[in-house]
């Protein structure tokens, strides 16, 4: 019996067979096929795995059930005018994605509170900068825009660490040690309590841009911010500004509105802020081979699948 099709685009047609390989392994009843292989009969094709698919491809595939996206924000998938929106369109949210970025934002925020962009700098030009550290984790609030699945697990860690921890999402959250803040009535004083703003929200119209000029105006002077969302909620204009004038201590953006960051851009050298590329929670292949091939076995026993993206929600 011939099998059904799952395809694959995600990490380039050479990243194939180490595709292939996982799911063989973790016991996936499909036939794992690179995305633009001609060979395939589009009505083969049952379930698709993908991180930017080119506009309007999976409206092709007359028998496609699931759309799994290879990342946890599908934005690049959903704005596709011509998706089938009938299909579930499941977020890849594994567990070791919330631990990878809970870690990739302690980071984050330990390097902007003892100054690594500075150290580093000094220690590319061999020089001996000693300088003060002004204060320590229980002194410091962080404050967490979108206190989802990632947003979450950052604001856990966090705790751990000692950190006082706020929150920002749209409904109310009920986690240890976070005091939460909702909607826009509570947005201001959220924001005038954040000495280091951490962004974990997904890209939808409301949060386009979101990191600008007159919501850094909100922040403490000499606030920390980190990006870990998406590069359409930033103005990297506004914000390398804010950090020329002192509005901004220091940043840590790892995404942007065009990937990679060209060569060239004012924010590669900037002496307050550190550029990663896009790296902040990115599981393993055979992590989310596995978590897809579960919930393949799932869906193929009619039960639902967790984890969906909402349509009318945008995210
Ligand atoms: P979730 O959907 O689990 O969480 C999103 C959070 O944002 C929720 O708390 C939600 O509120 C909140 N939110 C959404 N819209 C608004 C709004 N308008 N105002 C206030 N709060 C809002 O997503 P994840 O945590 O899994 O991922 C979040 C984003 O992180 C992804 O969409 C992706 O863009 C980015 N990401 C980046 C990665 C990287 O490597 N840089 C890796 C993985 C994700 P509520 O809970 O009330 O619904
Ligand atoms: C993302 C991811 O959504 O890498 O950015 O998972």
């Amino acid at each position: 019996m011939t099998r059904p099709v799952l395809l694959v685009q995600s990490g380039g047609e050479a990243a194939l067979p180490e595709w292939q390989r996982h799911f063989a392994a973790a016991g996936a009843e499909v036939e794992v096929r690179w995305w633009d292989d001609p060979a395939v009969a589009p009505a083969s094709v049952r379930y698709a795995l993908v991180w930017d698919p080119p506009h309007g491809r999976l409206a092709g595939y007359p028998n496609l059930r699931v759309i799994f996206g290879s990342g946890a924000g599908v934005d690049f998938i959903a704005s596709d005018p011509a998706l089938p929106r009938h299909l579930p369109l499941v977020r890849m949210a594994t567990a070791g994605a919330a631990q990878r970025m809970g870690e990739f934002v302690a980071w984050a925020v330990l390097s902007l509170l003892r100054g690594a962009r500075r150290i580093g700098l000094a220690q590319g030009e061999g020089r001996w900068d000693y300088f003060d550290t002004e204060r320590t984790a229980p002194e410091t609030t962080i404050g967490i825009m979108g206190l989802g699945h990632m947003g979450g697990a950052a604001a856990r860690m966090l705790v751990g660490l000692g950190f006082q921890v706020i929150g920002w999402s749209r409904t109310r959250k009920d986690l240890p040690g976070v005091r939460s803040h909702v909607g826009e009535a509570e947005r201001d004083r959220f924001l005038a309590a954040s000495d280091i703003l951490v962004c974990l929200l997904p890209a939808t119209p409301e949060t386009r841009g979101l990191l600008a000029a007159p919501l850094i105006a909100r922040l403490p002077d000499g606030a920390g911010l980190i990006n870990v969302g998406r590069g359409s909620q930033q103005r990297i204009g506004d914000i390398l500004a804010a950090l020329d004038a002192g509005k901004l201590s220091g940043a840590v953006l790892d995404v942007f509105e065009a990937e990679p960051l060209p060569a060239g851009h004012p924010a590669w050298a900037h002496p307050k802020l550190i550029v990663t590329p896009h790296v902040a929670s990115l599981p393993p292949r055979s992590e989310r081979a596995a978590h897809v091939a579960a919930l393949i076995a799932a869906h193929e026993r009619g039960e639902a699948l967790p984890n969906t993206y909402d349509h009318d929600r945008g995210y």
